[in-house]
């Protein structure tokens, strides 16, 4: 079964082709960094406008390098949410127009589902299994029960942690988008413990049972931290540094509570897994400390490969791979939804 997978709902246009047997046939990645940058962050009109520029170019090369016609596909698959809605409309009007065209299946997909199933697409992960989803857009805890069945168990009361990193590193002076740059001038830092004493932060809401996420007072005491201290490039590692370390501590405190509950909630699961996913997961501190925590409660930690972390086409690829093996193929009517949430996607009809 050969997918052709298109991505278009924040800066990356991303194309890829896959096949039931894992294999990565091509998957391309032009990102709008540059284009951005000079505005601190996406400007969703430019964003739509440049995957419509180089989408088409892409899709050529995507299926020149996979050695396919349009002809040799088992079916189509586009992001139709959530996102950026101009983006978003981009990739699906061209989806459904390959496939009309072919006469192939149309596979709407749904982004976050797509970042929960990318694991899968390196090894077989039985469900159900926890998902931690930390993207620039989302910070969320679910129960992955079957393809198309999500509960969520924990979102954000405010910023995602994406959001967090971003905004706090553009307050540091650091590029769009921060997280990356914030995890490079953390590395600067020789002495965490020290940076944590010279800049401390806590974990929002300890001690709350609720699992439950909120970044905004992270962001707020950054600010603070910045106007209080005249900064170095040394001081400002540590303070990277610091930062960093209390979001990665606060995915591991809140992740824990999950694991916990979900052992409660399925005391038969044999190796249950944790699966990280959406950009922030390819934080090296972030992984590490969650890799600690699923130790500690007898998990096993799967991410992606860092180049699947972020938004790509091969994780909407892979998604149809799924759904179209589930059955579930859209109508090329199929509405671009801006909000799309996971549980929604239970009400399926096939
Ligand atoms: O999943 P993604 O590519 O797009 C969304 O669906 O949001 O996630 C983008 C987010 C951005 O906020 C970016 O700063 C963050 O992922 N990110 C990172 C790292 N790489 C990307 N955050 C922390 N450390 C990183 N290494
Ligand atoms: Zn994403």
């Amino acid at each position: 079964m050969n997918i052709l997978g298109i991505e278009t709902s924040t800066d990356e246009t991303g194309v890829a082709v896959i096949t039931d047997k894992r294999e990565v046939l091509s998957h391309l990645v032009l990102s709008q960094i540059d284009t951005h940058q000079v505005f601190g962050g996406v400007v969703p009109e430019i964003a739509a406008r440049a995957h419509l520029d180089h989408l088409d170019i892409l899709i050529k090369q995507a299926m020149t390098e996979a050695k396919l016609d349009f002809s040799d596909l088992d079916g189509v698959a586009a992001t139709c949410g959530p996102g950026l809605i101009g983006g978003v409309m981009v990739g699906m009007m061209a989806g459904k127009a390959i496939a009309l065209a072919h006469n192939k299946p149309f596979i709407a997909v749904n982004h976050l589902e797509a970042h929960a199933l990318t694991p899968r697409l390196v090894e077989d992960i039985p469900f159900p299994y926890l998902v931690l989803l930390v993207s620039g857009g989302h910070t969320q805890i679910l129960v992955a029960e079957d393809i198309g069945h999500y509960h969520l168990w924990a979102s954000t009361r405010d910023d995602a942690i994406g959001e967090c990193f971003d905004k706090s590193a553009k307050m540091m002076g650091l590029p769009y988008p921060g997280g990356p740059h914030m995890e490079k001038l953390a590395s600067l830092c020789p002495d965490i413990e020290k940076a944590k004493q010279d800049f401390p932060f806590s974990i929002p809401m300890k001690g709350s049972k609720e699992i439950e996420f909120s970044f905004s007072g992270l962001k707020t005491a950054m600010r603070q931290s910045l106007e209080k201290h005249t900064h170095t490039k040394e001081s400002l590692a540590e303070l990277a540094a610091s930062f960093q370390s209390t979001l990665a501590e606060t995915l591991s405190y809140r992740a824990t509570q999950a694991m916990q509950k979900f052992q409660d909630l399925y005391p038969q699961k044999q190796n249950p897994a944790l699966i990280v996913c959406g950009g922030v997961s390819a934080n090296k501190t972030i992984r590490t400390s969650l890799e600690q925590s699923c130790v500690k409660n007898g998990f096993s930690l799967m991410a992606p490969p860092l180049e699947y972390c972020t938004d790509n086409g091969a994780m909407i690829a892979w998604a149809g791979v799924e759904l179209l093996q589930a059955g579930r193929i859209s109508s090329l009517s199929f509405k671009a939804r801006p909000r799309w949430p996971l549980e929604e996607l239970k009400d399926f009809a096939i």
